[in-house]
């Protein structure tokens, strides 16, 4: 019987997965976590919720202890436009919650941990265009290198102590529930709400800023299918490459306008520019692909369609 623990179950993921997870292993297995954030009415309903804080390992030894959870997914973490914001406490937060929880896994029987890294390993000297799964990484981003050292000490307490952890490098994700916040990819959500609220967007990245990115389905069918993978296919431990679909501002915003013709956009770069333009443009993951068998569904006429549909019932448009 699996006891899975969320944490991180307020944000743009995790508010998704929980639910995700309660429908593959049954509700009351999976326990979503309440810190400052509230998690949507939907995952405080549907299944058990502790109060707690990633940063305490007296709280999180308590909940483990409770439930007998033989799983975690660590998603908590400050991201790359809020980090810039305040690079010192990002850091604390973004490394120390992950030392707590290998730490955990480490002294406790934890069966799997799931801990993501990102796109933003990568930096200016790393290959842009179907960037491979081993390349030179020097991010230039707070988050970045918290996410690359993350990416090292969850390959270290494998190597050393077979803590079974699995990951995946997120593309920027696309979703229609939980708003993402303080991304540099959120303006590829923030444009689809702006467009049927309001019929136009003015985007924080400029319109050639082409980046990786993946409809909400796929990322979980991913992490997922990553986490049931038998353990011998895992070959790569400190996280895998997701490639999703990439395209840039100008051509989500052409896709856009297929639905909404009067929908403008314009552009107004800000510091999240830099970060954007340090990152991959598209992603090679074709190791993910040999090793656990990832696939995915959605392009980008087929996510934009349902995007669309889904935040125009949302807000009765
Ligand atoms: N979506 C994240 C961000 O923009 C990247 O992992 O910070």
């Amino acid at each position: 019987m699996e006891k899975i623990l969320v944490i991180g179950s307020a944000g743009q993921i995790g508010s998704e997965l929980v639910m995700e997870l309660r429908r593959v292993y049954g509700a009351d297995n999976v326990i979503a976590t309440v810190h400052y954030t509230k998690p949507p009415q939907e995952v405080l309903e549907s299944g058990p919720f502790e109060h707690f804080d990633v940063m305490n390992t007296h709280q999180l030894y308590e909940v483990v202890n409770k439930y007998k959870v033989n799983q975690i997914y660590h998603l908590a973490a400050v991201l790359s436009g809020s980090a810039e914001k305040k690079p010192l406490p990002s850091w604390d937060i973004n490394m120390q919650s992950l030392l707590n929880v290998l730490e955990l896994c480490r002294t406790v029987k934890i069966d799997k941990l799931f801990w993501p890294s990102s796109i933003a390993v990568f930096g200016p000297t790393t290959p842009r265009d179907h960037t491979p799964q081993t390349c030179t990484m020097e991010p230039t981003s707070v988050y970045g290198m918290s996410k690359l050292a993350g990416e090292r000490w969850v390959e270290y307490y494998w190597n050393k102590y077979k803590v079974d952890v699995r990951g995946i490098r997120y593309p920027g994700i696309i979703s229609y529930k939980t708003e993402p916040g303080g991304g540099t990819t959120d303006y590829a959500v923030e444009i689809f709400y702006e467009a049927v609220k309001n019929g136009k967007y003015t985007c924080f990245l400029g319109p050639d800023t082409k980046l990786p990115m993946q409809f909400m389905p796929d990322c979980l069918k991913a992490t997922i299918d990553l986490m049931e993978a038998p353990a011998e296919k895992v070959k790569i431990r400190s996280n895998y490459n997701v490639g999703g679909i990439s395209f840039d501002p100008k051509i989500l915003a052409a896709e856009i306008k297929k639905h909404i013709p009067e929908f403008e956009i314009e552009y107004k770069p800000d510091f999240r520019q830099a970060i954007a333009d340090s990152w991959p443009m598209s992603i090679d993951d074709s190791v993910a692909r040999a090793d656990w068998g990832l696939t995915d569904e959605y392009d980008l006429a087929k996510m934009t369609e349902v995007m669309i549909r889904e935040i125009r019932k949302k807000f009765n448009k």
